[in-house]
């Protein structure tokens, strides 16, 4: 079910119009220059310890990629939450943020793509920052060097999931394999899986509702080299079991009257 848009979107979209000819892109990535000599490995694959937070997630460092039918949560890091209260922020402050750094085509794209079902979509961009940005060691202000403009993190943090979520056009890919939504045909749980798998390398989470028979969820799982920022997934196999059952999962198509413009990644519902 999606939510009517705020209001802050409409403004939102109203100045994305008149800024897209000439936009901005302040500086927002961190200052790496000490990451040089930092050994490479994978999060969650290190075999000696990883000294500077700044240049791998630490701990965890199991990137989570969710996508829901109707919405998806971004970028997670699994095991901490809510690791900096000075840094919980609230709607109108990413909001905020996103205009200070003129950044409203990327706020434009997080109210088609990144969809809350319960409270408006900035409240859910601000949640999610909070709650799991906080704990993910690279995002952490101190990484941003000398130059570190205020909440430029959080900005950085939202290209992120962004960039992310458009690593997994779910939608495609299983369009791609002949599995449409439809409300007449029903899949089998390998014939998902194989479509997903073939085109990440890995198994991602498969969730069903309705006693495992409504496809609603797809989670990819991954360790990344470097940074979540700049660095390179790595598909991993999910660790968690379906709960789909193994046949007979339905893939609905939307209700004509929610449908919105979705370009890829999962529709909404
Ligand atoms: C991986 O890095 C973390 C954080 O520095 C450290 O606690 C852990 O012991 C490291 N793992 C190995 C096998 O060295
Ligand atoms: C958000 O936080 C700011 C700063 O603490 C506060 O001034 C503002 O009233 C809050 N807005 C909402 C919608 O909670
Ligand atoms: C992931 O799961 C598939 C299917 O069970 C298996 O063939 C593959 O070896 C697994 N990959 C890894 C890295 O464990
Ligand atoms: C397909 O079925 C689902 C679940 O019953 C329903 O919500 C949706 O509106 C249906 N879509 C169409 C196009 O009829």
């Amino acid at each position: 079910m999606l939510v009517v848009a705020s209001t802050l979107f409409f403004l939102g979209v109203a100045h994305a119009t008149a800024n897209y000819s000439s936009p901005k892109y302040p500086t927002l990535y961190p200052d790496l220059t000490s990451c040089v000599d930092a050994p490479l490995q994978y999060s969650c694959e290190n075999t000696t310890a990883i000294t500077n937070t700044c240049c791998s997630p630490t701990p965890g460092g199991l990137v989570l990629q969710t996508q829901f039918w109707s919405t998806y949560t971004g970028l997670e890091d699994s095991y901490n939450q809510y690791c900096d209260s000075s840094r919980n922020y609230n709607s109108s402050q990413v909001v905020q943020f996103l205009e200070d750094f003129d950044r409203w085509e990327l706020m434009t794209y997080m109210q088609n793509f990144w969809v809350s079902q319960g409270a408006s979509n900035p409240e859910f961009w601000a949640h999610e920052f909070s709650k799991h940005a906080t704990c993910t060691s690279t995002f952490d202000v101190a990484c941003y060097g000398s130059d570190y403009q205020e909440h430029q993190e959080v900005v950085n943090f939202f290209e992120t999931v962004v960039k992310v979520f458009q690593m997994f056009p779910t939608y495609n890919m299983l369009a791609a394999f002949g599995i449409h939504p439809s409300n007449a045909t029903t899949y089998t749980l390998a014939e998902i899986t194989n479509a997903l798998y073939s085109q990440t390398g890995a198994i991602p989470y498969l969730g069903c509702s309705d006693d495992g028979t409504m496809l609603d969820e797809v989670w990819y799982y991954m360790h990344v080299l470097g940074t979540e920022q700049y660095g390179h997934f790595k598909m991993v196999n999910s660790t968690t079991t379906s709960s789909c059952n193994a046949d007979g999962i339905w893939y609905y198509e939307v209700t004509p009257t929610s449908m919105r413009p979705v370009i890829y990644g999962l529709g909404p519902a």
